[in-house]
C-alpha cells in the first residue's frame, strides 16, 4: 500500500485488503472500500460511497455522495470522472437540494471526464464515452455517450 497525503486516519475507515492508494486522495469514513482497489492521486471520496471489490478510480475522480453511491465489482474510472447524487437547492445555493441514489454496475467503464448525476443507475458492463453527462439510466451492456449520454450501441458478451 502506498501512503503520502491521506486525509483521515484508518481508524474507522472500512477498507479491503490490498488497497493501492495515491497521494493526496480523501475519503470520507462513511466510505465503505472492498479488496484490490486502486485509487490513483487527488481522488475525493465523500458521504456514503460503497466500492466493491476489484474497482479502479483514476487520478482526479469526485464521488460524492448526498445519497448512497454504490459502485459494484471490477467498474472502472478515468481521470476526472464526477459521480454526485445531489444537487443544491435551486432556490438556496447554500442549502441541500434534490438527492437520489446513483448505482454503476459490475464491470462498467466510465471515460475521463464523464459526469454521473443524481437518480442515475448505469448497468452492468456498461461504457460512458468521455466528456458524457448522464442524465437518465444506462442499460446493461451499452456504450453511451454525450449530453445528455445517449445509446450509441451495445456490447456483446462479458468484459474481461
Ligand atoms: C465511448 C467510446 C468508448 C466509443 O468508442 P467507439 O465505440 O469506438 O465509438 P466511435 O468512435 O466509433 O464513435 C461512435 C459515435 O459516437 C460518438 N462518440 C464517441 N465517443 C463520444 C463521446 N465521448 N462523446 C460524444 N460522442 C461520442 C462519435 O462521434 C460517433 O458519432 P457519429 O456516429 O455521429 O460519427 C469512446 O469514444 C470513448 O469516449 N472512450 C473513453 C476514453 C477514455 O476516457 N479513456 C480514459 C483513459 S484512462
Amino acid at each position: 500500500m502506498r501512503w503520502k497525503t491521506f486525509s483521515y486516519s484508518m481508524k474507522g475507515l472500512r477498507i479491503g485488503k490490498n488497497p493501492s492508494i495515491r497521494k493526496s486522495v480523501e475519503i470520507s469514513k462513511q466510505a465503505t472500500i472492498g479488496d484490490n482497489v486502486n485509487i490513483g492521486e487527488n481522488v475525493k471520496i465523500k458521504g456514503k460511497v460503497s466500492i466493491g471489490n476489484n474497482v479502479f478510480v483514476n487520478d482526479g475522480c469526485y464521488l460524492f455522495a448526498p445519497a448512497q453511491v454504490t459502485i459494484e465489482d471490477g467498474v472502472t474510472f478515468g481521470p476526472f470522472a464526477f459521480v454526485v447524487s445531489g444537487d443544491h437547492n435551486l432556490y438556496n445555493t447554500r442549502q441541500d437540494g434534490a438527492k437520489a441514489p446513483v448505482k454503476i454496475g459490475k464491470n462498467s467503464y466510465i471515460g475521463a471526464h464523464a459526469i454521473i448525476l443524481k437518480g442515475v443507475t448505469i448497468g452492468e458492463n456498461s461504457t460512458i464515452g468521455a466528456g458524457s453527462v448522464v442524465t437518465h439510466n444506462i442499460a446493461p451492456f451499452t456504450v453511451a455517450a454525450g449530453n445528455p449520454a445517449k445509446e450509441i450501441r451495445k456490447l456483446k458478451g462479458i468484459k474481461k
